[in-house]
């Protein structure tokens, strides 16, 4: 049976369809808007500086024209061009820099620019031309410049049916429609992740590619918008149309694909280090009813021999579903320690969910948030109630003075490994923020009524799980006891710790400077709730399931023009809430609700599909939209499907398909069948089979993961990121590069048990038998592809090193000897990476960055040493040379050596 609260928000969701419609009044006075005059144009060292001034009689189109507008360019770096345009005055609200900190210029770089700014005065039009060629990127002339208070309009010139990729979040194809499409961002609670709609982050970042090049352009504005992608008699365009802000644009030069998503780093922030632990297997799921049924799912995994490395707990576990509490008749703590220590014991791990909105009745972190005033307020300074799982809920106010404080304070002593529940990473969610009481949500005490649903009735053990301990034993049973009775002592006084944290923090950079004046805080006298131009929400009004964009936060900013920031800003307080628990451990944060530049704090997963084959498809649009363009890279779908009922087959497909996202996830919704990989025969095969390769790669994977938060470079890379020019790469979505050498392609159709492959010009080899396959630019066909297969090929020319054999938990996999896979390139050479460290500090004392490099005959591995492993290279596996040119290789290409990792060496091969 379908969960209720989920019912409701699906019949919500058919029935507002028809809201969003452009006002037509609005559309025929912008055909009168006058546009812009530039004047006192000024060239700088490094850029230009002018002043816009409105051309002609207003023509209010959706709010009132602003007069005087400054134009700031600068060339901030040689592949990069910032483009400011803003009004005179600065009141306009702009995104804070403590939420998104600013790239800094480089010294010295507008000699050398590959881009060029370029304009025409009247009516002020300007283009980004590559220095070079002289092409045009971006051309502002193909309609008029309209700024006004409550409306902003800029639409560019594009190639007919170009390239283009972004613009999320969406459940859309990767390259995006050019014909009537409409991008719509607008955080929003998104049952089911329909195509073609605003979901739960907003990354307002395109990458477009031509067979001449990449290029990227970045529009940092927080405030609703749609963006319509058409032609018509004019040509291809792009057009912005925004609620309100600046238009503060980057422009990355690229020239490929890869350039442009490390260029995109450099502005929005390299994406964080995750624990090497974190990338193996998760399971989750909504509806586990108490502790016992937590740890049953446990014992039954490590019975089937899947290995498990973190379990996670849903909003079950809270006292009627309040965070920063637990259900004392089916989660007490004392059990719940117990099975936090017996997971530690084994080497696992242990995540529950966190949601934003507190209860409002009398508990701890209710009260407490009261009286450090950190709760969004409403217009009588009274706290703001919406309605979330626990029912009548307030919503932490992110700008709020202490509120850093008092989230470090809630986490340390609710998670606290003394005496509370010692989690290792994090779950946040519902943060766009999400509201269950729908808009205009007059009485929300009412609507809380049917929140949070009466508790399940208490189940007591017996459940009989071996080697677990006495509380998960049926009485009379010999078990043993993990953690001796324990009092809960009262949370130590971290406030001086806390402020420690928030000092550091990136986000406390600025610090609201401007508390009192006026300077970017937003206009006055807007329409907050309802402006003149409306945006495709698919929710209709803006806060429709969110909470009011009328709200001023402490700092005087609106929800109107923060709504997109609201998860960002939740999931950088979380991170600096895990960090003061453990100062010195990579944190890892799952968060629904995004923003460009989320990355830099937290990971993603890409929230509630279905359990259908389309959703399945579409998780790798999805994966590659955040992992290789907005730069989250550890991202990944909930596997088997979350609402509706999984089948075998799918859960099967998707246990393989799910091992190669960069987030493995198995999760499931309240009042779904089960779908634990044990549940299935065939699916414990699929799921054992691909997390035994999973873990076999997962140093490789781990360097490439490591190596975008270095530089960038994406971990994930579509087909047309490695083969850029090669055109038949451009629009496939259905199968993708895991680091630089691993070809993922599964089956995608139900039924199937073959599937269609592109390979470009290029040599790849089958992961499994090791044939060389010469690519020819068109498809193969792999056929006979059972419930447990995914096909799986390695580049040419791209060493890959993986552990000879997996384990129960990456604990146990880093003690294994290492093989390293040679598939030589084209030109009969190799080279790749090898990085170690600790895999969970923050700042690792010692790494390794080793690189190997196979050329006639001999493999040379080099590089830097500093990471102590007992772990060695054990085997070499040659692929592509005969055995007369590959020396002492066997006929089966491989050989036996015995080479430790700590210092350079060569070998025949
Ligand atoms: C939201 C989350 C989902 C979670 C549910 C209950 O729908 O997206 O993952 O299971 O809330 O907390």
């Amino acid at each position: 049976m379908m969960q209720t609260h989920n019912l409701v928000r699906f019949l919500a969701l058919s029935g507002l369809q028809l809201a969003a419609a452009v006002d037509a009044n609005g559309a025929d006075a912008l055909a009168k808007c006058p546009g812009y005059k530039a004047s006192n144009i000024k060239t700088t060292g490094h850029g230009l500086k002018a002043d816009l001034h409105l051309a002609g009689p207003k023509c209010n189109a959706y709010g009132t024209d602003l007069d005087d507008l400054k134009l700031d360019v600068t060339v901030e770096t040689s592949d990069r061009v910032h483009v400011k345009i803003y009004d005179a005055a600065e009141h306009v609200y702009q995104v804070p820099e403590s939420v998104f900190p600013r790239p800094k210029p480089a010294k010295g770089c507008s000699t050398n620019a590959a881009l060029k700014f370029d304009y025409t005065e009247n009516p002020f039009s300007f283009r980004i031309l590559r220095t070079e060629t002289k092409e045009v990127l971006f051309d502002s002339s193909a309609a008029g410049l309209v700024m006004e208070d409550q409306y902003l309009r800029l639409r560019t010139h594009l190639p007919t049916d170009t390239n283009l990729y972004g613009l999320g979040e969406h459940s859309d194809s990767l390259r995006l429609k050019t014909t009537n499409y409409t991008r719509t961002l607008w955080n929003a609670d998104m049952p089911s992740i329909p195509n073609n709609r605003n979901l739960y982050g907003s990354h307002p970042v395109y990458i477009e590619h031509r067979t001449s090049g990449s290029h990227g352009v970045f529009l940092l504005s927080s405030n609703g918008m749609d963006i319509f992608i058409d032609k018509d008699k004019n040509g291809q365009y792009l057009e912005y149309n925004i609620l309100g802000g600046v238009f503060d644009f980057y422009f990355m030069a690229g020239p490929t694909p890869i350039d442009v998503t490390k260029q995109y780093a450099e502005i929005a922030g390299l994406p964080v280090t995750v624990p090497y632990s974190g990338l193996g297997f998760h399971h989750c799921r909504w509806g586990y009813q108490d502790a016992f049924a937590v740890a049953e799912a446990v014992y039954n995994y490590s019975k089937a021999g899947i290995p498990l490395e973190t379990m996670w707990t849903d909003i079950d576990y809270m006292d009627a579903r309040a965070i920063f509490s637990l259900d004392p008749q089916r989660f007490p703590l004392k059990v719940m320690r117990e099975l936090v220590a017996h997971l530690h014991a084994n080497k696992q791990k242990y995540v529950v969910m966190v949601d934003p909105a507190v209860a409002a009745k009398n508990y701890g972190p209710y009260n407490n948030g009261v009286k450090d005033d950190i709760f969004i307020l409403n217009s009588t300074k009274q706290t703001f109630h919406g309605v979330v799982w626990p029912g009548l809920t307030a919503y932490p106010d992110w700008f709020a003075d202490g509120v850093q404080q008092y989230w470090n304070k809630e986490f340390a002593e609710f998670f606290s490994p003394e005496s509370g529940l010692d989690i290792d990473f994090l779950w946040i969610d519902m943060n766009e923020p999400a509201n269950f009481c729908d808009f205009p949500c007059l009485d929300p005490v009412a609507a809380a009524k049917e929140y949070p649903p009466p508790a399940p009735a208490v189940r007591h053990p017996p459940r009989d799980l071996p080697g677990w301990p006495c509380d998960f034993q049926p009485p009379g049973t010999s078990c043993k006891r993990v953690l001796s009775e324990q009092r809960l002592s009262p949370p130590a006084d971290l406030d001086d710790e806390a402020k420690e944290f928030v000092m550091v923090s990136s986000r406390d950079n600025e610090a609201e400077s401007s508390h009192t004046s006026k300077k970017w805080k937003g206009l006055p006298n807007r329409e907050l709730i309802s402006p003149p131009y409306k945006i495709h929400n698919f929710w209709g009004p803006l806060p429709h399931k969110s909470i009011n964009t009328s709200l001023v936060h402490h700092n005087g900013l609106t929800l109107f023009d923060t709504h997109n920031l609201y998860g960002t800003m939740m999931s950088a307080a979380s991170r600096q809430a895990m960090l003061a628990r453990r100062p010195s451990k990579r944190p890892l944060v799952i968060t629904r609700s995004t923003f460009a530049g989320a990355g830099s704090h937290v990971s993603h997963w890409l929230g509630d599909n279905d359990s259908d084959w389309p959703h399945y498809r579409w998780s790798i649009s999805g994966m590659l939209q955040f992992a290789s363009i907005f730069q989250v890279s550890m991202v990944g779908s909930d596997v088997c499907g979350f609402n509706g009922n999984t089948t075998e087959e799918l859960c099967a497909r998707w246990s393989s398909l799910g091992a190669f996202q960069p987030f493995y996830r198995n999760h499931n919704a309240e009042g779904m069948i089960d779908q634990e990989f044990y549940v299935w025969k065939s699916v414990t095969e699929a799921a054992r089979r691909a997390i035994d390769i999973r873990y076999r790669l997962l140093d490789y994977f781990y360097t490439a993961m490591m190596r975008q938060s270095q530089d960038g470079t994406p971990a994930m890379n579509p087909m047309f990121y490695i083969y850029s020019n090669d055109k038949n790469t451009f629009g496939l979505d259905l199968q993708f590069f895991w680091g630089p050498s691993l070809l993922v392609a599964p089956v995608t159709e139900q039924g199937s048990t073959s599937v269609d492959i592109y390979l470009p010009d290029d040599i790849f080899y089958d992961f499994y038998t090791h044939e060389q396959i010469r690519g020819e630019g068109k498809n193969i066909t792999k056929r006979d592809q059972g419930l447990a297969d995914i096909p799986l090929f390695f580049r040419g020319g791209v060493i890959v090193p993986l552990r000879i054999k997996s384990a129960m938990t990456t604990t146990d996999l880093r003690e294994q000897d290492f093989e390293l896979v040679i598939p030589v390139g084209k030109d009969g050479t190799a080279k790749g990476a090898l990085y170690l460290d600790d895999g969970d500090s923050l700042k690792p004392d010692a790494t390794s960055n080793i690189e190997f490099e196979y050329k006639k005959g001999q493999l040379a591995v080099n590089g830097s040493f500093g990471y102590k492993t007992k772990a060695k290279i054990a085997k070499v596996t040659l692929l592509g040379v005969s055995s007369s040119q590959s020396g002492e290789a066997g006929s089966s290409g491989s050989i036996t050596v015995d080479k430790p990792l700590t210092q350079p060496f060569t070998v025949q091969v």
